[in-house]
């Protein structure tokens, strides 16, 4: 995840805008300088053609005029064909041709007209019969597309992918100060504890060369914090390892929780207890826990 532009992306910025040039002062002249003669050549141009136009106004006035008129017809007659377009699209008629559409009959001095369909409405009805035909094959014939049903599969599909990644991020996030016992990690961390811990501390925690991690005695600290700390941090001076390195943060979490299990479970061939005894812990709804366990630290 880079959220952060890194030191050599972050310094390009206004440096390399347009307004500080190409960095080679004799092509911003030359630039410059063609962006001049070009404005001039255009002033010139139309000053010339002005001129033009004033000196056929007094030599060839009768000429100049029938351009006019050739423009203001061929003006009009646009505008006349653009209406009867629109007219015909809009499926309008002329007040004066309304007696070549008019129906044989008459009711009380009503008649009716015979106005056909506007093109508007045809085109509007036919193109929605095309979609509708189109997409039937896309959909439903040849399943080019998703439809509603498997666009809701695929969304909620996505969306769990999502959720995982999610819950997969948040778990690595967790460090001795916000990692919770969490009785259901106990499966998965009795396996990271048998793959990693059981040669130092028993199959069961009993305690071997590790100490008894099944009583209530703790030379680090009892509850899940000191746990993780001590597993993430080990005490390498005394022959406990530190695991940061191996294990991610949610695996930590999931051995601590499987060690917070073992308490009071009396295993077979038992290590002499070490350390400060824990009587209460914050599990167990205790207050002065946080207490116990600073004494209990031997460094
Ligand atoms: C190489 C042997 C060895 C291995 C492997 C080992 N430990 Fe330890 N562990 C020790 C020793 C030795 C101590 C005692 C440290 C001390 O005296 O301060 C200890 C201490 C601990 C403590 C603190 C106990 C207390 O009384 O405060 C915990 C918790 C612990 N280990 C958990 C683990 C876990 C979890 C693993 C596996 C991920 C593990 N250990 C792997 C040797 C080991």
């Amino acid at each position: 995840m880079s959220l952060y532009l890194s030191a050599a992306e972050a310094t390009v910025s206004p440096a390399t805008s347009w307004l500080s040039g190409s960095g080679n002062i004799y092509t911003d002249i030359l630039i410059i300088t063609f962006v001049i003669v070009m404005v001039a050549l255009l002033v010139f141009a139309i000053v010339i053609q002005r001129a033009m136009r004033s000196i056929l106004q007094i030599t060839m006035p009768e000429a100049v005029e029938l351009e006019a008129e050739k423009v203001r017809v061929a003006k009009i007659r646009r505008r006349e064909k653009w209406k009867s377009t629109w007219n015909n699209i809009l499926g309008l008629h002329r007040l004066e041709e309304e007696k070549d559409i008019m129906i044989d009959h008459e009711y009380d001095g009503i008649v009716e007209l015979d106005n056909p369909i506007p093109v508007w409405f045809n085109v509007l009805f036919y193109s929605t019969v095309v979609f509708g035909f189109i997409y039937l094959l896309v959909y439903h014939v040849f399943g080019w597309g998703m439809n509603q049903d498997q666009e809701y599969i695929h969304e909620v599909a996505q969306a769990e992918k999502a959720k995982l990644a999610y819950l997969a991020q948040s778990a690595s996030l967790v460090d001795e100060s916000s990692v919770e016992f969490n009785e259901a990690l106990a499966p998965a961390g009795k396996a990271i504890f048998m793959a990693n811990c059981a040669a130092c501390h028993g199959n069961n925690g009993e305690g071997t060369i590790g100490p008894n991690l099944a009583d209530r005695y703790w030379l680090h600290g009892g509850e899940i914090k000191d746990i993780f700390k001590t597993v993430k941090y080990g005490v390498p001076e005394k022959g406990m390892v530190p695991w940061e390195q191996t294990l991610t943060p949610a695996q930590i979490a999931e051995v601590s929780s499987y060690i917070i299990t073992l308490r009071d479970s009396n295993p077979a061939n038992a290590k002499a207890a070490e350390g400060t005894e824990v009587k209460v812990y914050a599990s167990e709804g205790g207050e002065t826990a946080g207490v116990v366990a600073d004494d209990a630290v031997d460094q």
